[in-house]
This record gives C-alpha cells, sequence and structure tokens, in this order.
C-alpha cells in the first residue's frame, strides 16, 4: 500500500468498543493504576442521563461492546441502570472491576440488568502482599468472594492479573488460581509504564531472567489448559523488540470516555499537551469519531515519521503507543521507543539498566495529598 495521505487512510469502520470510564473513585491504591495523575473528582462525574443518550448514541453508531470500567465502577450506583440500557441496545457489556464492593445485592441486580461479563483483577495470590499493593485490608479475601459469586451466577469470568517485579514470581500460583476459580480467561498483562506506573517504574520493572521464566510459564499453561481456559499474555515492552499496537490502533477500534466526558482515543491521552478533548456533553459521539481533531490526528498511517513510514509493520502495530512516545521522548508523533528500529530504542535499555537492585518505595494513587479520596 502508498503511503500517501489519501491512499493510506484506513475505510473508517464503526469503534467496535466503548470504553466507559465511569469514575475515578477506587477503594484500592494500586501505584499502577492506568488513570491519569491527575484524577477526576465525584463532583464533576457526568450524570445519569448523559450516560444513557451516550449509550444510545453508542448503539446507533454501531459499537458492539461497552466496557463499563473506572476507578471502580460499581462506585456508581446507576450502574446496573446503565448495563440495562446498554442490554436493550444489544450491546455486549463487561464490567471490569476490583471486585471488593461485589456483594450478592450487586450481582442479583447487574444480572437482572443483563449483564455478560466481568472481568476481576487482583494483585496477586498472597494475601498479604495483594492488599499491600492495593493500599486495602482485606481485599484480596472479599476478590476471592466475587469471584464465586460470579461463577456461581452463572457468568463467565476473566482473571486479571497485573505482574511486576514485586508478585511476579507467582504467576503459576496465579494461573492455578484462576483454573480453581473456574474463569475461561486469564490475563497476565505486565504494566504498562504511563502515569502512576511510570512514576512507579523502578518499583515495578521485572529483571529479564524473571519476564525469561514467566514466558515460559505461561506457554506450558497455554498447552495445559488448551480448551479450558484462554490465557492473555501481555510483555512490558522495556524487553521488546517490537512495539504493542496499541489500543488496536489510534482512534480505529475504541472509543474512551473519561469520568467527567471527555472523549479520547486512549486512556492516557490526557497526558499528550496541544490536544482539546471534546466533551461527549457538547457533541455527539458519531461526529467525535468521524471528524474530531485529536481522532484524525494519528489515524491510519499518513502522519508516521521514519522508520515506520516505510516499514512493513505499520499496518499491524500503527507505530506503537503515542503516550508512551511522548512520556519517553517528548514528542508523541516520534516511533514508539519500544520498537528496535526507533532512533529513541536505547531510552528503554537505559531504564533497565537505572533500576536498583531492590525496589523503591511505591507512590500510591491518590487524588491529593490533602484529599486522598477525592
Ligand atoms: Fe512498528 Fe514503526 Fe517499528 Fe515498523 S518502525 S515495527 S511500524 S514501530
Ligand atoms: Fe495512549 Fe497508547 S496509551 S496511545
Amino acid at each position: 500500500m502508498s503511503a500517501s495521505t489519501s491512499e493510506s487512510a484506513p475505510p473508517l469502520a464503526p469503534p467496535m468498543g466503548l470504553i466507559a470510564e465511569m469514575t475515578h473513585r477506587c477503594p484500592l491504591r494500586c501505584p499502577y493504576c492506568s488513570n491519569p495523575v491527575a484524577l477526576d473528582r465525584a463532583g464533576d462525574e457526568l450524570d445519569t442521563d448523559t450516560w444513557l443518550r451516550v449509550l444510545d448514541e453508542a448503539a446507533a453508531l454501531g459499537v458492539l461492546q461497552m466496557h463499563f470500567t473506572g476507578g471502580e465502577p460499581l462506585a456508581r450506583r446507576d450502574l446496573p441502570l446503565l448495563v440495562r440500557r446498554a442490554a436493550d441496545a444489544q450491546l455486549y457489556t463487561n464490567i471490569i472491576t476490583s471486585g471488593v464492593t461485589l456483594d450478592e445485592r450487586m450481582m442479583a441486580r447487574l444480572i437482572e440488568a443483563g449483564i455478560d461479563h466481568i472481568q476481576l483483577s487482583f494483585q496477586d495470590v498472597e494475601a498479604a502482599n495483594a492488599d499491600r499493593i492495593g493500599g486495602l485490608a482485606g481485599a484480596h479475601g472479599r476478590k476471592l468472594a466475587a469471584a464465586q459469586r460470579i461463577r456461581e451466577a452463572g457468568l463467565p469470568l476473566t482473571a486479571n492479573f497485573v505482574i511486576h517485579r514485586q508478585n511476579i514470581a507467582r504467576v503459576p500460583a496465579m494461573l492455578e488460581l484462576a483454573e480453581a476459580l473456574g474463569a475461561s480467561r486469564s490475563e497476565i498483562a505486565h504494566v504498562q509504564y504511563y502515569g502512576w506506573g511510570l512514576r512507579n517504574r523502578d518499583a515495578l520493572l521485572p529483571s529479564r531472567a524473571e519476564l525469561d521464566a514467566t514466558t515460559a510459564t505461561v506457554e506450558a499453561a497455554r498447552a495445559r489448559l488448551k480448551g479450558r481456559m484462554v490465557i492473555d499474555y501481555v510483555v512490558p515492552d522495556y524487553y521488546a523488540a517490537r512495539p504493542k499496537a496499541c489500543m488496536s490502533g489510534w482512534a480505529q477500534r475504541f472509543i474512551h470516555i473519561s469520568p467527567t466526558g471527555r472523549a479520547l482515543p486512549c486512556h492516557a491521552a490526557e497526558s499528550l499537551p496541544g490536544f482539546t478533548f471534546v466533551s461527549v456533553r457538547d457533541v455527539p459521539l458519531a461526529d467525535i469519531w468521524r471528524a474530531d481533531p485529536a481522532f484524525l490526528r494519528f489515524r491510519g498511517t499518513a502522519w508516521m515519521p521514519e522508520p515506520c513510514q516505510s516499514c512493513d509493520r505499520r499496518e499491524i502495530d500503527w507505530g506503537g503507543c503515542r503516550c508512551q512516545a511522548f512520556a519517553l521522548t517528548g514528542d508523541a508523533a516520534r516511533t514508539d521507543p519500544a520498537c528496535a528500529l526507533s532512533p529513541d530504542h536505547a531510552v528503554m535499555a537505559a531504564a533497565v539498566a537505572a533500576r536498583g537492585e531492590a525496589p523503591p518505595d511505591f507512590v500510591y494513587r491518590q487524588f491529593s495529598a490533602a484529599d486522598p479520596v477525592g
């Protein structure tokens, strides 16, 4: 395919998924949280009527999947109502939750509303370490109870484990736990280093040997559990030769909506300077998807610099992650430094080399020192 602007723009399909970041409120304080460092306050969140309208607009646009996430989406009392509206509009509904507030009553309300799937996040398999990483005593036990509730309700369960140097040794036990819980899918996903994760990088980045051992564990488990449990595996960019296709390409498959209603091509887009992100309060979702300048900025391949512009992987990984490129080079339009072909690739090796023998203390996610819970 030619790299010219007119020929390289992909045909515009509807977004596959809408990721609704309902709230930044959360009972946990994970030091790798994917929420922005500057968190939205509860009083600024979209109201129920606006969310209901956005769900209708998503269905009309051709969205297939609704992912309700946060923060902790269960902190929104209207979540069952929103799930019902999405289900009535024939959208596939998924909740991504810490599970610590998923009691029997809420489970029943979500089932009644038509929820299709729940992803439950775990910090570790050792309760004390899991609670330390999440910053909430007793959280792990409540997650185990939530997992049981999900399975008893007959829902498919995905067990999410975010891994890093302070829990990576227990990946074999994580996979055993997922199997014991009856999960149909398990995600062993390394921390992504933006926002809070980047702030805590030295406390989280594993060694190459730890990563290699984990990869071997996952491959063996995939063979053993074939047909019973799917295992998704995400490795850290810092040891990669090619980047991941972040968000399956900027503004190509997903729309992300922040708690206050800003429409974003990815969860970290607000870290990029020079962008104005419009709100779904003011602009219809279809107009944002088709023509919003922030969505057009890195869609397709026309924006790409070399070496991406003449690379045969440019429509496979779409040049990697814009937010990582900005975080590590100061320019969102450069090739992702995770790529070994990038002129900036050495920053990855430098970060690995700078990693101390002992991890420093975590900087936990919080709203502010004066008002930690928002
Ligand atoms: Fe991907 Fe660009 Fe690297 Fe090619 S040069 S592999 S398109 S990041
Ligand atoms: Fe923003 Fe990857 S997180 S493009």
